[in-house]
């Protein structure tokens, strides 16, 4: 009878554990539900207008054991073992509140941004820490669930029994309820340069190994890990998105696809020596995001990353303005000229060569001219790891760094610096205090940034904590210079923009540098990925497509008509954009040329009028402070007849539209370097009145697009 008691009482104690809260988003479609179970371990699971979209999905961390224990006789660190943060945990209180707020951001894809969300704070306590009896670890879970999805992060408050701790596994797991398709690269903890898949997540595994091309720095996470943002469509029309938001002091998080419980879990970036973070409390981890949505262009008009990041951190933020740059660089790019002064090839940035470029951006109404190759190392590194290459002062003898500066100023330009760091971390942050002094002294507002290579310190990955804090420190040191920053090769933003509006751009992914690799539904999917956290200097504006008409010895064939090039510009918004070709190009297609001249970068409100991932995207933009709007669509290796609706317009005005599309006979798949590239070039430019009761039919050809200003 005791022994029945007793089990009983046992029973007893563990259901009294076991504890469910639950949370509805706003407009009530979204249904999270906190778990505690009856061992103690945390969960969570997500619904959408009564369908399940998460399963009932694990939370929680592994420690490591005792930083401090040594041998008291060797003095030898003894081995650490696991302290267990997934279960065990007690309940000790839920507080929920509600947040509705609009804010302006400094730039971006409207110009008021509504903040409306749910929260629940569940306080767990972890009884007798790491076995010490009486020693309690708190550790809060936070949950903000929004109409198009739900955030949710770790916090660990400021407590007597945890100050410094070394996170070996986070377990926060996205359980799918099904075989959804996803929009996917491989999951890489140096790079995101990779092309798209589109697959069911049991393919994931298959058709990995398939997308992967060298990079001068790629670490494969693991056979089925992807990247975030991912994102996924279930076969009953939901989208489901999964990234992180303000990813700070912490590494990014990958995904591991386990293709029996079709669940993903959290693969944190490790450090040099494994470890996946060193935290001290009082901090929190990145939010860790579901969209979900039942239209892809809802997707698409999501600011959940945004607002799932703190405020602007800047007071002063007068000098950061929207930038249209050329660049010394295609010619680079293309394998003409050379980053380095001496070389054979011949030194991209020489004084009258940067001159002839400044003319050109000043005679078109460009904002300011990237200059690479500019600084003395670009000899000394390619595909070594060296500590000392740049020193970021010091320009080659053919590059005239004052009167480059007075010539352009003269004409209403700004040169934009460029700071190949080769990835020597260490070195960079060494000289980042003169580099930027050197940047004011001589007028420069924008750095672009750039890790090419392995870094330095050796081990580190490009999207581990050593890197994320470097990438932030560098945004910081910037403010603090009023210098705006276009990372490269720098991690995937998480929406740290808001917070920091001087970080302007980021490459992060791959971009039209790589040319004829580029698949034509590649950006048809950046959209939802990519961009989620952030605008993209995705260089856009290549007019020719033959590579051998710049360079003989390039084979590369670009897979783009020239209007789908243009119409970039409307749907990957971005305050800093490129026209990444070279003048003598764009002196071919004067007419199409003034699109680019034209557009907007900053922008009042975004419509998003047709959107599917891997397939197709209109959007119609307002610019900022103006009557105008513009247009653009893109479509992926599929021609496309599709209507556009001019209802965003004000009813009762008369416009006009200058339509930029492609001709009958255009095609952007089907050059090769057997029949050349002008059926990619073929368009049509149009001017037409229009009002919000105009409907057009618009044909996009086999990667192509087309573009419209309105006034
Ligand atoms: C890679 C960047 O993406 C590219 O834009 C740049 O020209 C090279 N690195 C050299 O820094
Ligand atoms: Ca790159």
């Amino acid at each position: 009878m005791k022994y029945i008691l007793t089990l009983f009482m046992m029973a007893l104690a563990l259901v009294a554990n076991a504890r469910t809260e639950t949370l509805k988003s706003p407009d009530g479609n979204l249904e999270m539900t906190f778990s505690l179970s009856e061992e103690g371990t945390p969960g969570y699971a997500l619904s959408y207008s009564g369908r399940e979209v998460i399963k009932p999905s694990p939370l929680g961390y592994t420690f490591r054991g005792d930083a401090s224990a040594k041998d008291p006789k060797t003095y030898m660190h003894v081995s650490y073992g696991t302290v267990d943060m997934g279960s065990g945990f007690v309940f000790v209180d839920a507080v929920r509140s509600e947040f509705d707020q609009t804010w302006e951001p400094v730039w971006g894809e409207e110009s008021h941004i509504r903040n409306h969300y749910n929260e629940l704070a569940v306080t767990l306590a972890k009884k007798d820490f790491k076995g010490k009896v009486g020693k309690d670890v708190q550790m809060v879970l936070r949950f903000r669930l929004y109409d198009d999805g739900l955030g949710f992060r770790y916090e660990f408050p400021a407590q007597d029994n945890l100050k410094y701790f070394i996170v070996m596994d986070e377990l926060t797991q996205f359980r799918m309820t099904g075989d959804h398709t996803a929009w996917w690269i491989a999951g890489d903890y140096d790079t995101q340069e990779y092309n798209y898949a589109q697959t069911r997540l049991s393919e994931i595994r298959g058709t990995l190994p398939k997308m992967i091309f060298n990079n001068a720095s790629q670490h494969i996470a693991g056979p089925t890990s992807v990247q975030t943002s991912l994102q996924m469509k279930t076969d009953d029309g939901l989208y489901i998105n999964i990234h992180e938001a303000a990813l700070v002091n912490y590494p990014v998080m990958t995904l591991t696809l386990n293709e029996e419980e079709q669940s993903f879990k959290a693969d944190l970036t490790p450090d040099a020596t494994g470890y996946r973070g060193r935290l001290c409390a009082p901090c929190t981890s990145p939010w860790r995001t579901v969209m979900v949505v039942d239209d892809a262009r809802k997707i698409l008009a999501s600011r959940l990353i945004l607002n799932l990041n703190e405020p602007c951190a800047l007071e002063d933020v007068s000098w950061i303005r929207p930038v249209k740059f050329m660049g010394v660089w295609w010619e680079m790019i293309t394998g003409l000229r050379s980053w380095a002064y001496g070389s054979r090839l011949g030194h991209g940035a020489n004084t009258e060569n940067v001159k002839a470029y400044i003319d050109f951006a000043a005679e078109h109404g460009f904002d300011a001219l990237l200059v690479e190759g500019w600084n003395e190392g670009w000899r000394d590194w390619f595909g070594n790891q060296k500590d000392e290459v740049f020193d970021f002062v010091t320009p080659f003898p053919d590059f005239d760094l004052q009167g480059l500066n007075e010539y352009a100023h003269a004409k209403g330009i700004r040169l934009m610096m460029h700071h190949e760091t080769s990835s020597s971390v260490v070195n960079y942050e060494r000289h980042l205090d003169e580099a930027f002094s050197l940047m004011k002294k001589y007028g420069y507002d924008a750095v672009k940034t750039g890790y090419v290579g392995d870094i330095i310190p050796y081990g580190e990955y490009h999207y581990g904590q050593f890197m994320i804090n470097h990438y932030n420190r560098v945004l910081k040191k910037a403010a603090e210079y009023k210098i705006m920053v276009n990372g490269h090769e720098a991690v995937r933003p998480t929406g740290l923009c808001r917070t920091y509006p001087n970080l302007v751009g980021n490459e992060s992914a791959m971009g039209m540098e790589f040319r004829g690799r580029v698949l034509p539904h590649h950006v048809t999917i950046l959209p939802f990925t990519r961009l989620q956290g952030g605008p993209m200097d995705f260089t856009p504006g290549i007019f020719e497509m033959d590579m051998r008409k710049n360079n003989p010895n390039s084979t590369q064939q670009i897979h783009s008509t020239l209007c789908k090039q243009l119409a970039l510009y409307v749907t990957q918004a971005s305050p800093i954009q490129m026209a990444g070709d070279m003048p003598k190009n764009y002196e071919k297609h004067p007419e199409a040329f003034r699109f680019i001249k034209d557009v907007a970068l900053d922008w009042d409100k975004s419509v998003y009028l047709a959107a599917e991932p891997g397939d197709y995207i209109i959007t119609a933009r307002k610019a900022k402070g103006s009557d105008e709007w513009f247009v653009g669509g893109v479509t992926d290796e599929n021609a496309r007849e599709m209507t556009v609706s001019f209802d965003f317009l004000e009813p009762g005005r008369k416009y006009m539209a200058r339509i930029y599309a492609d001709a009958k006979d255009a095609d952007g798949v089907g050059n090769t370097p057997e029949t050349g590239s002008e059926s990619c070039a073929k368009y049509e430019i149009k001017e037409m009145k229009v009002t919000s009761k105009t409907r057009l039919k618009v044909k996009m050809a086999p990667s192509g697009g087309f573009a419209i200003s309105i006034k």
